[in-house]
């Protein structure tokens, strides 16, 4: 039979053994007195039967780090409390608190290292980091456009002054010409560029999707050439309005429809169609309670192969002149609205892609 004296001594055995720190402690002499189960995973250390017992030296042979600060543990009284060390040989960060273990006399008898691994904890702060950064990159890409759209406008402006000017130049005229379409471009990419770097902040208002459809049809005549393509809407009749951003689903659209007019190069169709979804007919798993799905077809090329899993992404482009902010811009767009988007291309079969937005779960919205 076990005295209480020594079941108390397994427990605090169990203890340490159980803990989700590492500890390692050793004796005034410097051998190994506990080394538990997280300190061997987190120093990355093979255990063997006679570790206990053993100098910290050899155990802790290839931790120069530690074996250092060991080294110099009782000849100190002011020991690290809640420090931060980079363990080379392990790739590893652990925090830790280093201590004298003193007996009834106080008299000290052994140290011992309780330590954490802080690798991942480092991890999330470089990612928050990179956040930050990212978030700055965003920042000054939106100072430097802004102070580009002037002098942008400025040349385009002198150069409409100077074709006034010279009215019996062809060439010249020829040359004037360039220069402020290529200006109105540049002028383009920069506003997309824009677009794309400021935080969207929706504002949200019951929105009808036959007028954003009707608007942003207007929208993308009016910034890209159409040519013959036959555009038809198709709305059904029970299409509530949705709580949405109005003009950020306008650009939605437009986005999409300039992609489609391009690609059709001025020969074609587009169709657009929009309904309703309820959760019954077919919403799926962590679909809203009720949606809109509209879908944007053309029957041009498609995408082109190996492109269609990527062209969400921004300065993904196949155009000589593109931006490849587009379908960027598209995405952030859905997402702030936490829609869904999807793209069912095949080559020489066109592309659509289908928009699902959710709308008001009580129905009781009115324009
Ligand atoms: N309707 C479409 N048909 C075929 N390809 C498309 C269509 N819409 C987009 N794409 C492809 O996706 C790419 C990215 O589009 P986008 O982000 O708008 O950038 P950009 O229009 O500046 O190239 C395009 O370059 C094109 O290859
Ligand atoms: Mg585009």
């Amino acid at each position: 039979m076990a005295t209480p004296g020594q079941t108390e001594d397994r427990f605090f055995r169990q203890i340490v053994t159980s803990m989700r720190n590492g500890v390692l402690a050793i004796s005034r002499e410097g051998r190994i007195v506990v080394l538990n189960d997280e300190a061997y995973r987190i120093l990355g250390l093979k255990r063997r039967s006679d570790d206990v017992g053993r100098h910290f030296t050899e155990v802790l042979r290839g931790l120069p780090d530690i074996v250092r600060m060991l080294g110099t543990v009782f000849e100190t009284s002011l020991l690290p409390n809640r420090a931060e060390m980079r363990l080379e040989a392990v790739q590893r960060v652990i925090g830790y608190t280093l201590s004298h273990v003193l007996d009834e006399e106080r008299r000290q008898v052994g140290a011992a290292l309780f330590f954490k691994d802080l690798t991942q904890v480092e991890q999330l702060e470089e990612r928050e980091r990179l956040r930050d950064r990212l978030a700055a990159l965003g920042e000054m890409a939106a100072a430097i456009a802004h102070e580009v759209k002037n002098p942008l406008a400025g040349i385009e402006v002198m150069a409409g002054l100077l074709r006034r000017r010279i009215p019996d130049s062809p060439e010249a005229q020829g040359l004037l010409n360039d220069i402020i379409s290529e200006a109105k471009i540049a002028n383009s990419i920069v506003v997309e560029v824009l677009e794309f770097v400021r935080p969207i902040r929706l504002q949200v208002q019951p929105t009808s999707i036959q007028q954003v459809l009707h608007d942003a049809v207007t929208m993308a005549e009016s910034k890209s050439a159409r040519g013959q393509v036959k555009v038809s809407v198709l709305a059904s009749e029970d299409l509530p309005p949705i709580p949405a951003d109005h003009y950020q689903l306008c650009q939605l659209f437009t986005n999409l429809l300039i992609n489609a007019f391009e690609a059709l190069d001025g020969r074609g169709k587009v169709w657009i169609r929009a309904a309703r979804l309820s959760s019954r007919n077919g919403g799926g798993e962590g679909a809203h309670e009720s949606s809109v799905e509209i879908e944007v077809a053309d029957d041009g090329p498609g995408v082109p192969e190996g492109f269609a899993d990527r062209i969400f992404n921004p300065f993904i482009t196949t155009k000589p002149r593109g931006s490849g902010l587009g379908l960027a811009i598209v995405r952030k767009i859905v997402d702030a609205h936490e829609g869904r988007i999807d793209l069912t291309t095949a080559p020489g079969k066109g592309a659509c892609f289908r928009i699902t937005l959710p709308a008001a779960a009580g129905e009781a919205m009115s324009i």
